[in-house]
């Protein structure tokens, strides 16, 4: 594996990194303390190519390599985890189960949409009570003519609310497990379809979570995504591809965690010189600094994997799995390191600490993780 990033991919990671300090950095307080959806930020992304960036051109995508997606998902969510989020459900859930599954006319009609910012994507997969068991889902659709009638509801999706797609999960044949899921690109102005309640969150205060509820809501038969039972095909196969973009905004939450407890270190005196001078924290950041390194190259080599069109199930996991965990550990430290004033929103690293959670729990929890990754080394 090449360790060196292309001259395209550090122009793209100058590009974000520049953008995420301009435009997104201010944004905080709106999104911290109002709750407030981003959306000029996502007008402003859509301008820049980043809501298309691994999307072919064939379909209006920046036609870029999936390391350059990745990078974008890592510098974001150094500055703010709930872009980053946004950005990764949009793309490798919300968007690519279109690309790798879709029909000719469902790519024509969606894609370049999806790809330009005029839409946002967003994927509907968990229930009430299925989140872990996702095969356990209990939506149905039923087919009647040329329209599926869909009956059930979704939670915790992300972007609800405020996407124009979702790609939905449903049963058409009762009692099939797995092999009974079909997948549906539903409008979000489709007759019968609800969004419910909102989320109030512990982090990711910018990114809007809810309930879906489908009423009877008539999705057009010529919008089944996939062949009729390989919905449980399509969730996983852009699951594992979404693990990958999850992971780097885990990183990205560490990386900005492990930099701002370095940066206080090296100011704040006690005991008459800088704390980082003290072994106690100076350690403390050295193992920060292993951590973050060893999730880089779990995240990138994973990205580079999936570039190669290269196996990449259990790798995916891998890099999700530790990044998240880095992504916990770090930030609990920089809280540490600073003190008193790191359980204060005075600075950022309680933030960190808050949206660093979530990534233990969704597109799959660590436990999750650990299940596919064992499975691919047994058996
Ligand atoms: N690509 C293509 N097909 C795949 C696949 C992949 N990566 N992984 C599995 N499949 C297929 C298998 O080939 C199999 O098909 P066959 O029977 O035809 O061989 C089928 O799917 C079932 O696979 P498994 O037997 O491996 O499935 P399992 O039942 O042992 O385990 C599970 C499934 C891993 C536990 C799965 O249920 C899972 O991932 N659960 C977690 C759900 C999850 O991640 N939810 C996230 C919600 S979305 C979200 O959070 C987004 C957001 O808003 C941020």
């Amino acid at each position: 594996m090449n360790l060196q990033f292309t001259v395209e991919q550090e122009m793209m990671r100058k590009m974000v990194r520049d953008f995420a300090e301009k435009e997104v950095r201010p944004w905080i307080p709106k999104m911290e303390e109002k709750e407030m959806f981003p959306r000029p930020l996502i007008e402003k992304m859509s301008e820049l190519g980043l809501m298309g960036i691994p999307i072919p051109e064939a379909y209006a995508g920046s036609g870029m390599d999936f390391t350059s997606y990745i990078i974008a998902i890592h510098e974001l969510s150094k500055v703010s985890a709930t872009v980053g989020v946004i950005l990764s459900v949009h793309t490798s859930v919300g968007t690519n189960p279109i690309v790798y599954f879709g029909t000719e006319e469902q790519k024509q009609k969606y894609v370049p949409k999806l790809a330009t910012g005029s839409y946002l994507g967003a994927f509907a997969l968990t229930e009430p009570s299925s989140g872990s068991d996702a095969a356990s889902l209990k939506t149905t659709a039923v087919k009647e003519g040329d329209v599926y009638k869909l009956n059930g509801s979704k939670v915790f999706i992300t972007n609800g609310g405020e996407a124009d797609t979702y790609i939905v999960f449903a049963k058409t044949t009762p009692n099939a497990s797995s092999k009974g899921i079909s997948a549906f690109i539903v409008d979000k102005d489709t007759s019968g379809l609800k969004i419910g309640k909102s989320e109030k969150k512990m982090g990711l205060h910018g990114s809007n979570t809810t309930e879906l509820i489908f009423e009877n809501a008539q999705v057009p038969a010529a919008n089944l995504l996939g062949e009729l039972g390989d919905g449980f095909k399509v969730a996983m196969a852009n699951l594992e591809i979404g693990r990958i973009g999850i992971a780097a905004q885990a990183l990205g939450i560490a990386e900005a965690a492990f930099e701002a407890a370095r940066d206080y270190a090296k100011e704040r005196k006690q005991f008459g010189k800088e704390i980082g001078k003290q072994q106690a924290i100076a350690f403390k950041l050295a193992d920060m600094a292993t951590k973050v390194e060893a999730a880089k190259l779990l995240v990138y080599r994973a990205a580079h994997l999936k570039d190669q069109g290269l196996p990449c199930k259990k790798e995916a996991s891998m890099a999700k799995l530790f990044a998240a965990k880095t992504a916990m550990d770090v930030a609990i430290s920089a809280i540490q390191v600073f003190g008193g004033y790191g359980y204060t929103k005075e600075y950022p690293v309680e933030r960190y600490f808050r949206d660093a959670k979530v990534c233990e729990i969704y597109e799959g929890t660590s436990e999750i993780q650990r299940m596919v990754i064992s499975k691919q080394l047994l058996f």
